[in-house]
């Protein structure tokens, strides 16, 4: 593995680090640091009253952060992490409005990807403590699964202290689930990897599947949008794109971007397959939606905030 240790050092030091995680990249900033907070929200043009997810390097080090862990979020913690589970709970009252979004809750996650785990802790063992890290895109465009990707969404918007590392294409591919842990019961507030039935499987009772008044930037519609017009289920015209399970034929005419024999596969290549629309100038993709309970239905929700034409919410909405 590359040396991480410049990369831990430019956090430290209050410069921004984009970093692989196995969801998506995250662009990362000490998170006790209002300074380094400021320049992640101004890079990708976020309003600031939108929450980051802090990233730690173990689930020990959760108490920098809260007070307060419901028996099921720390089974939950023990299950799943490091990997593609955030968890939402009560902030110490030491946490930071940045991070918070100005409410009271903070989201937590231990990544899984080595080089995420590496950097978080170099930093923890030079004195810091959470790296917060939204995905590292502009606001509401798709995120990035390369780190190609990240330079060409973030490259102009970083200073040169600023680093990007290339970990690599992202493995799961859509970002983490997010797990309101703030009520008596689990409430999925973004769906991803970690299924509901896996949630289930550990707690023995089904979560509930969404909780309203959080401010989930990546629960509006017109989020994860590309440039080109996304249309769900439909039939491909020629000089369309076509997203779509390898059983699904190609129209003459189609540019195919995706043909998935799983629908992990298909999670995994979703967002290069859009970004690679908007490349090649695309008007209009198709994508055929995957059936399942299993990471389609991340699958889903994404597609159908992506097809969702709602700039106009997109703007007013905070
Ligand atoms: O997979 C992921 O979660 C990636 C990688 C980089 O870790 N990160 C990511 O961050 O997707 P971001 O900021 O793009 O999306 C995180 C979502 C946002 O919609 C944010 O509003 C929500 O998490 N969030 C964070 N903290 C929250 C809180 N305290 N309460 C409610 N929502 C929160
Ligand atoms: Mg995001």
């Amino acid at each position: 593995m590359e040396d991480l240790s410049a990369a831990a050092e430019a956090l430290r030091t209050g410069n921004l680090v984009a970093f692989p995680t196995e969801t998506v990249y995250g662009l990362g900033g000490d998170a006790t640091n209002e300074s380094a907070l400021n320049k992640i929200f101004q890079a990708k043009g976020r309003p600031r009253n939108h929450p980051l997810i802090v990233h730690l390097a173990a689930a020990d080090m959760l108490r920098d952060w809260t007070n307060n862990v419901p028996t099921y979020a720390a089974e939950l913690a023990i299950a799943f992490w490091p990997g593609p589970l955030t968890i939402i709970l009560k902030a110490a009252s030491t946490v930071g409005r940045l991070v918070t979004g100005g409410q009271d809750t903070v989201g937590i996650r231990v990544p899984s990807h080595p080089v995420a785990l590496e950097l978080l802790s170099l930093f923890a063992q030079s004195g810091g403590s959470g790296v917060a890290a939204p995905s590292a895109n502009r606001f509401g465009k798709v995120s990035p699964t390369s780190a190609q990707a990240v330079r060409q969404e973030l490259a102009q918007f970083l200073s040169p202290a600023d680093l990007i590392i290339d970990g690599g294409d992202c493995q799961v591919g859509v970002e983490s689930t997010i797990v309101d842990c703030t009520g008596s019961t689990p409430a999925i507030a973004r769906p991803g990897a970690v299924t509901a039935r896996m949630i289930q499987d550990v707690l023995g009772s089904e979560p509930s599947t969404f909780s309203n008044n959080m401010r989930v930037s990546g629960s509006l519609p017109g989020h994860y949008s590309p440039r080109a017009k996304v249309l769900l289920n439909t039939i491909a015209a020629p000089g369309d794109g076509l997203i779509a399970m390898s059983d699904v034929k190609t129209p003459h005419g189609v540019i195919r971007l995706l043909k998935s024999a799983t629908s992990a596969e298909y999670a995994r290549g979703l967002y290069r397959a859009l970004r690679q629309a908007d490349d090649i100038g695309l008007e209009s993709v198709v994508a055929i939606l995957p059936s399942g309970d299993d990471i389609a239905v991340a699958i889903r929700d994404r597609l159908s905030r992506a097809s969702s034409d709602q700039t106009d919410f997109l703007s007013f909405s905070d």
